[in-house]
């Protein structure tokens, strides 16, 4: 089984996510107090069809499974809500990663639901040290569970779906459906009101029947949404790294990929790792 999805942007994002490892297991290997832990939440089958391309490319998880040098992660934990697609992850390991086997755990679950567990394990097991990789295809992740990791020990990558997700729910006007409201609420851990003076602009005009109050969408809401996700990373954690600012083929932007962490040093590496990759 393969997952499909595209362009040179899903390229890219695994991309930057290998090099961070690489670079972030040279640290680690200097720890030797240090268990590391590989932590990804939306894990794929290991095997990627790109839009446009007539061949399989391995998925993030296989690339991580691949880094040997300066030492491989001590334990991965993979997290697929999709039962076929987390055997499929499973008997790829198996086949190609008999090695690892035993220490790379793959579970069939809502990614909500583990990074709450992974929190009470990082909190609990304080000599385990985890890099976290959330790619999501929408605005799946609430912004509850992110928040059960502060102060922890973890690098957290996250894919936010700043064009194909939180705009498409601002509405022009302002007249948002209950539901959308409450979507956006459940994304941002923010109340409505707030979410509103983020992204429109209230307008008090005179006209001939007396006072009206227009509401107005903001310029770039979409990089309104970067920056206001980013801002948020910052209650949880000291740390976010700029954005790379994944783009379509029309130019229009889809996500912003970022990164949080507690350590200054994994932030500048973060910085490092997607500057000649960004492109605002
Ligand atoms: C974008 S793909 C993952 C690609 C993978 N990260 C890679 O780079 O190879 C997203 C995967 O997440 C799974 N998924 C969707 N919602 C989920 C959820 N709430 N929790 C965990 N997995 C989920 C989908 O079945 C899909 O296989």
């Amino acid at each position: 089984m393969k997952n499909t999805f595209g362009g040179n942007w899903t390229e890219a994002k695994m991309e930057i996510i290998v090099a961070y490892a690489k670079a972030y297991l040279v640290i680690m290997s200097k720890q030797a107090w240090a268990k590391t832990i590989y932590f990804d939440g939306f894990a794929g089958s290991g095997l990627i069809e790109v839009d446009g391309r007539e061949d399989v490319v391995k998925g993030t998880s296989l690339r991580i499974l691949d880094i040997l040098e300066p030492k491989p992660f001590d334990t991965y934990y993979f997290v697929e809500k999709d039962e076929k697609i987390k055997i499929a992850l499973e008997n790829n390991i198996k086949t190609n990663y008999p090695d690892k086997e035993k220490n790379a755990h793959v579970v069939c679950e809502d990614c909500n639901v583990k990074l709450v567990a992974m929190a009470n394990f990082l909190t609990r097991n304080k000599s385990f040290r985890a890099l976290g990789f959330i790619d999501p295809y929408g605005m799946s992740v609430n912004w509850d569970s992110i928040s059960k990791l502060k102060g922890l020990g973890i690098d957290l990558w996250i894919l936010v779906p700043t064009g194909l997700g939180i705009n498409r729910l601002l509405k022009n006007n302002g007249e948002i459906s209950e539901a959308w409201l409450l979507k956006l609420e459940k994304f941002l851990g923010l109340g409505r009101e707030e979410i509103r003076n983020h992204f429109y602009k209230t307008q008090i005009v005179n006209t001939l029947f007396g006072e009206e109050t227009l509401v107005n969408k903001e310029k770039s809401t979409v990089i309104k949404a970067g920056e206001l996700y980013k801002q948020r990373l910052n209650t949880v954690f000291k740390f976010v790294s700029e954005p790379f600012i994944m783009r379509n083929k029309t130019n229009s932007i889809m996500y912003h990929f970022m990164m949080a962490t507690n350590n200054s040093s994994a932030l500048q590496i973060a910085n490092d790792v997607i500057k000649p990759k960004y492109k605002e």
